[in-house]
């Protein structure tokens, strides 16, 4: 069975429990709407725990006044029912997680907030400003809460995973930050999102073409031995484009601090963008020159 808590206080109880008996805490934080993605971050968490601890919380600190918090997918129910058993699931209220409440618009917002300067201005952050400080302080916050042996993000979020990274080594996080790779669609290779429900079928049509420009970009390089920035960068948009999509950015960075590359180096390169369809909004990566 699945154990759902809604509150720090019941959360912490059991975890003193299993504190008590020496086990290691696996730990998937989520907003929900799960889908395989999720689902392979929960069984890897499987295979390197005792107990694993899924938060399932839509976090409003890393949404924009104009972005999609009032519309983002809310199925606790349907969650719950595609979990493992002995899955323990924290599902906690804005008020439990915000005592001091919580707004989008950051001039109005009140107490305490984590900000990871360095890795959180660039690519992602340059499109949304205030997204990764609310990301680091719900992490924050569920790592003091959950105490977790280890944690599991999706290399979909690759920006997300250097963020939490740093965080955790920076506030000396006893914790294992672990990667795992990219879950897409068998057929057509889209990257699974809970965000994929807002795409029309047209939309969904479409939508891979991003994918497949990060792929041709990634094979001139391993195959042909391009590695400068304007090539790699013009496949991927040629791509995007024979779809009409509407590229926000993309990026040819550093696995080391995420600044922007001219050339791929012996570092090998993270190669990501985001790009519109409607008012979704989708982002991708694919790593180059290393694992
Ligand atoms: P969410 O978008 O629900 O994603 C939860 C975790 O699942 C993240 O680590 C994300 O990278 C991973 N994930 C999503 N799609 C994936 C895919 N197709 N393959 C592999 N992993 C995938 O990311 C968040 O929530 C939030 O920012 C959160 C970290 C929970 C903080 O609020």
């Amino acid at each position: 069975t699945v154990q759902v808590f809604h509150t720090v206080a019941e959360l912490r109880h059991w975890r003193a429990s299993q504190s008590a008996q020496n086990k290691t805490i696996g730990f998937v934080p989520t907003m929900g709407a799960l889908h395989a993605g999720h689902l392979t971050l929960i069984s890897s968490a499987q295979k390197a725990t005792n107990t694993v601890v899924v938060s399932i919380f839509v976090n409003p600190a890393q949404f924009a006044p104009h972005e999609d918090l009032d519309q983002y997918p809310r199925t606790l129910a349907q969650d719950i029912a595609k979990l493992p058993a002995n899955t323990v699931v924290f599902a906690p209220s804005v008020a439990e997680m915000y005592p001091r409440g919580i707004t989008t618009e950051r001039s109005k917002q009140q107490g305490t907030f984590i900000e990871v300067l360095g890795l959180s201005e660039m690519q992602e952050g340059g499109s949304r400003p205030n997204f990764f400080r609310g990301v680091a302080t719900v992490v924050s916050k569920l790592f003091h809460i959950v105490g977790p042996t280890v944690a599991f993000f999706g290399q979909k979020d690759v920006q997300q995973c250097c963020v939490i990274r740093a965080m955790a080594e920076d506030l000396h996080f006893p914790v294992d930050v672990r990667v795992v790779p990219t879950v897409r669609d068998s057929v057509d290779g889209l990257a699974l999102s809970s965000r994929n429900v807002y795409l029309t079928e047209e939309q969904r049509r479409r939508a891979p073409a991003f994918y497949r420009g990060l792929c041709a970009a990634r094979s001139m390089c391993l195959d042909a031995g391009v590695g400068g920035r304007e090539e790699l960068l013009a496949a991927v948009r040629a791509e995007a484009e024979r779809e009409g999509l509407d590229v926000e950015y993309i990026s040819l960075s550093s696995p080391r601090d995420l600044s922007e590359l001219q050339e791929i180096g012996s570092d090998g390169a993270i190669l990501s963008g985001a790009w519109r369809m409607g008012t979704t909004r989708l982002i991708d990566n694919i790593l180059i020159g290393f694992e």
